[in-house]
């Protein structure tokens, strides 16, 4: 565990990942670099033609906040080494590009504005600086390898370190508070990187001075460093645990459509309903959700995305009580078929998720005598509770077990994925 400050991360539960970056242009990929092995020479024209005129950061800030995020975290720079920012330290940066402002401070300022917390992902790799060695998955791996020693023979990363750390230096002094730095990616062993290469240590003591309390992610390959955990691009069957089996904070960061950076061509766009239900199942196991769009190099937010931001407004906008404040049940209460708990420890309100709405009747294990009050969060209306063993063998109780009496049809908003809120005594 590191030395952040988790308690409104854990509290709020829901942000925006936004990558966003000159492969935004090319629209195949962030990794495109790597995928199509392009030099720098000529990836040089998408910093040409990066003029966003579309972009309206205000926009970004209102469809995070309508759909229920309560932070964001951003890429200042990602594998491809450019610079969303007015950096000192390299040309390679916004205000060089035809567009020619700050646009980091733009989309800070919008989502500030709209009451988001503010958290920065920075790439540890990049694929542009000169002194940057090339390893297993830089673009020019497969240069002949005389060719390669060659140029890595005037490449130094201590010198690539410093920058790094002059770079986090103006994001974290610059930009008011930042919440969360989020550092991507270690990949130790033959022929990568890690910590000795990030100086992580060095790095990690800048973040904590600058900004006491910050939330670093656990990519650094620093023991010890990461406040949370980062599964990606799959849902945890079960809570995150440390190796004593503790629970620890844990976010998965999510696609709408697999890759980050806007992807023209990808058909794989997960239904507004799976999103939803990935958001639940994060919640119920205890965990974050970080979900991701990809805006395109016109600097507007797709209409895909657009769609499945909606669908989580829609719904959050009667079920976010299941969501804030909210983590994994006490154990005593194992959730029916088909069903998610969460469960808010201040209220002591359990919320069971109907991921497919049964009929007539569900059955909770050990509640029998604890809830006080049940209702369809959707529209408040009452849910009726038994709580006696019947004789009638079509409503039968089980022992122990509250039986919740349900309506056949739902109402018409809020449903999408029904949550039933019970109060306890
Ligand atoms: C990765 C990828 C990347 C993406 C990130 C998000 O490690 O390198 O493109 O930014 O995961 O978690």
């Amino acid at each position: 565990m590191g030395k952040g400050d988790t308690r409104w991360f854990v509290h709020d539960r829901f942000g925006m990942f936004i990558h966003w970056g000159l492969y935004s242009l090319p629209a195949r990929h962030e990794w495109v670099r790597h995928a199509e092995r392009i030099p720098n020479e000529a990836y040089e024209i998408y910093f040409e033609m990066f003029n966003p005129d579309l972009f309206d950061p205000k926009a970004w800030a209102k469809a995070a906040r309508e759909a229920g995020m309560k932070y964001f975290v951003i890429t200042t720079k990602h594998h491809e080494g450019f610079c969303l920012w007015d950096t000192k330290y390299t040309d390679y940066k916004v205000t060089n590009t035809p567009v020619g402002r700050d646009l980091l401070r733009e989309i800070v300022d919008a989502f500030r504005g709209e009451g988001l917390k503010v958290g920065f992902y920075y790439s540890l790799l990049d694929w542009h600086h000169p002194d940057f060695t090339i390893d297993r998955i830089h673009p020019l791996r497969d240069l002949p390898p005389e060719e390669i020693a060659k140029l890595n023979s005037t490449r130094d990363m201590k010198r690539y370190a410093q920058y790094m750390r002059d770079q986090v230096t103006e994001l974290l002094t610059n930009y008011g508070k930042v919440e969360i730095i989020w550092f991507d990616f270690s990949y130790p062993g033959e022929n990568g990187k890690g910590r000795d290469d990030w100086e992580s240590e060095k790095l990690y003591e800048l973040v904590h001075r600058l900004q006491p309390g910050i939330i670093v992610d656990n990519r650094l390959d620093l023991p010890g460093s990461g406040d949370i955990e980062t599964p990606e691009q799959f849902t945890p069957d079960k809570g995150m645990v440390d190796a004593q089996g503790n629970p620890v904070v844990w976010e998965g960061c999510q696609t709408f459509s697999g890759s980050w950076g806007y992807f023209r061509d990808e058909m794989s766009w997960k239904i507004p309903r799976m999103c939803i239900e990935m958001l639940i199942n994060h919640v119920s196991r205890g965990g974050n959700l970080l979900m991701n769009v990809g805006p395109t190099s016109r600097g507007y937010i797709d209409r895909r995305a657009l769609d499945r931001l909606a669908a989580y407004g829609e719904w959050m906008k009667y079920n976010s009580r299941s969501i804030y404040g909210c983590g994994t049940a006490p154990a005593e209460f194992p959730a029916p078929a088909d069903c998610r708990y969460t469960w808010n420890p201040e209220t002591k309100r359990l919320y069971l998720h109907c991921l497919v709405w049964p009929f007539k009747h569900v059955h909770l294990e050990n509640l029998a005598g604890k809830v006080k009050y049940a209702q369809l969060l959707a529209d408040g209306s009452e849910i009726r509770i038994r709580e006696e063993k019947t004789d009638n063998l079509n409503s039968h109780t089980p022992q122990g077990a509250l039986t919740l009496e349900l309506p056949t049809l739902l109402p018409g908003q809020g449903c999408e994925v029904p949550v039933i809120e019970l109060v306890l005594k």
